[in-house]
């Protein structure tokens, strides 16, 4: 089979069906793309102690992120060096050392050989210290502001160029929190699809989807709007729906950013009720003196200014800072992608607020939420369309002719143009070619 040209595959107007269906383009990203680019992989939160670890996900492969003892992080293979088992099957935990549930050979918190049994049956041969023995470690592992960062590649760009302007995605949920940093906390979600890892990320930003796919839960939250209206704890859920149900022309008056990096961000939406961008009621009051208090009032407003909703940080992680809540895509297949939802506390901020962070992640990003299922299932008659169709083209030139460049490569235009999809795509090739990004 001749080898994959991504140029041939893409271009600012379309997209060909093979780039979500042909494996061999899902194996040369799993190489070129998540082997190489700077990918989320957890928050410092998850491992306050050395020796605490949790199992993470980069590409399609499985790694342990662990604090070391001098309370640095390293990401290892969770992969005994011995037969291949893995060596840590909870999804956390706290170790002393690695013991492989095997033979019980033990590593070390860092992935170095400890020990052996048996050991005189090797007569020698088998050297602790043999770098083929000890466990992979990634080569570059970064925090940025809590929010922990690796690259299976040596060198390449540094984290803070990497996430260029959308960095401001995640200052803004740490400066959101009165002490100043954020804890991980109320569990996790997973939604699986039976679709490609890329179908997500497009659709996050795409604005002319919402009052078509999720017309059934708008139309049900009017129906029942004054019973959801009078019980607090399906308010929120009430305003929620509600504003997917904007026109046409609202949406287009959302607006989308992109860097030539392939991030994006959308404006909020959000505009009534207890999802309003400001409030006035008493826990809200008590969270912005809070805010008041440690960056004083005028930076405290700049900071409740930011006002927006899906924050992309290309290839796989979607943000809310204000709703303090993450969304990471991982592929397992070319047409298997699991979507796992994450939320912080903003450490120092009233109870409450924590409540509404629960309540949005359930709404928008729980398997059995109504908005969420709907887009699953588009998800996956594109995937079925395509399928059928290897040989397809797809469009996407909505607003192509309206897209004005700045001087330093970013694009603003409006919610209702296919930007964030042409600009994901030039980032794709850019990581796709064979030297990849520089
Ligand atoms: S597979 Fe780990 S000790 Fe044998
Ligand atoms: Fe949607």
């Amino acid at each position: 089979m001749p080898p994959i040209d991504p140029t041939r595959l893409v271009s600012d107007d379309r997209v060909h069906a093979s780039v979500y269906t042909d494996p061999q383009v899902f194996e040369l990203e799993r190489e070129r793309l998540f082997g190489r680019a700077w990918i989320y992989i957890g928050h410092e939160s998850q491992v306050p102690e050395a020796g605490d670890y949790v199992r993470v996900a980069l590409g399609t492969g499985q790694m342990l992120l662990v604090r070391q003892t001098d309370g640095s992080l390293a990401l290892l293979q969770n992969r005994c060096t011995h037969r291949g088992a893995c060596l840590a099957t909870e999804p956390r935990g706290h170790v002393a050392r690695f013991r492989c549930p095997y033979h019980a050979w033990n590593f070390g918190l860092d992935g170095h050989l400890i020990s052996v049994p048996m050991a005189d049956g090797y007569g020698g041969e088998l050297k602790l210290d043999d770098p083929a023995l000890q466990l992979t470690r990634a080569p570059r592992v970064q925090s940025y502001r809590g929010f922990v960062f690796a690259s299976l590649a040596a060198e390449g760009p540094d984290l803070v160029s990497f996430l260029g302007s959308l960095a401001s995605a995640l200052d803004n949920m740490v400066e959101r929190a009165p002490e100043g940093t954020l804890t991980q906390a109320g569990g996790t979600l997973r939604m699986a699809y039976k679709g490609n890892w890329k179908l997500f990320m497009e659709n996050a930003t795409d604005l002319v989807h919402p009052s078509v796919v999720h017309e059934s839960s708008v139309a049900a939250a009017r129906a029942h709007r004054e019973s959801l209206a009078a019980d607090p704890q399906t308010a929120q859920t009430l305003q929620m729906l509600l504003s997917n149900g904007l026109a046409m022309p609202q949406w287009g008056e959302v607006p989308l950013h992109a860097d030539d990096q392939g991030h994006v961000y959308m404006g909020g939406f959000y505009r009534s009720g207890v999802i309003a961008p400001e409030r006035e009621d008493p826990v809200y009051t008590a969270y912005r003196a809070a805010l008041v208090e440690r960056h004083g009032e005028s930076d405290t407003a700049r900071i409740l200014a930011v006002d927006r909703f899906n924050n992309l940080i290309w290839p796989n992680l979607s943000v809310n800072s204000r709703f303090g809540v993450i969304r990471q895509v991982q592929p397992v297949a070319v047409d298997q992608t699991v979507i796992t939802s994450t939320c912080f506390r903003f450490d120092g901020a009233p109870p409450e607020m924590f409540d509404l962070t629960l309540r949005f992640l359930n709404t928008a990003s729980s398997a059995s939420s109504m908005v969420a299922s709907d887009d699953l299932e588009l998800f996956e008659r594109c995937q079925r369309g395509l399928a059928a169709s290897p040989e397809a083209w797809l469009d996407i030139r909505r607003g192509r002719l309206s897209e004005q460049r700045a001087a330093d490569g970013s694009l603003d235009v409006p919610g209702t143009s296919e930007l964030a999809i042409r600009n994901q795509f030039r980032a794709w090739l850019a990581h796709m070619s064979e030297g990849g990004v520089r």
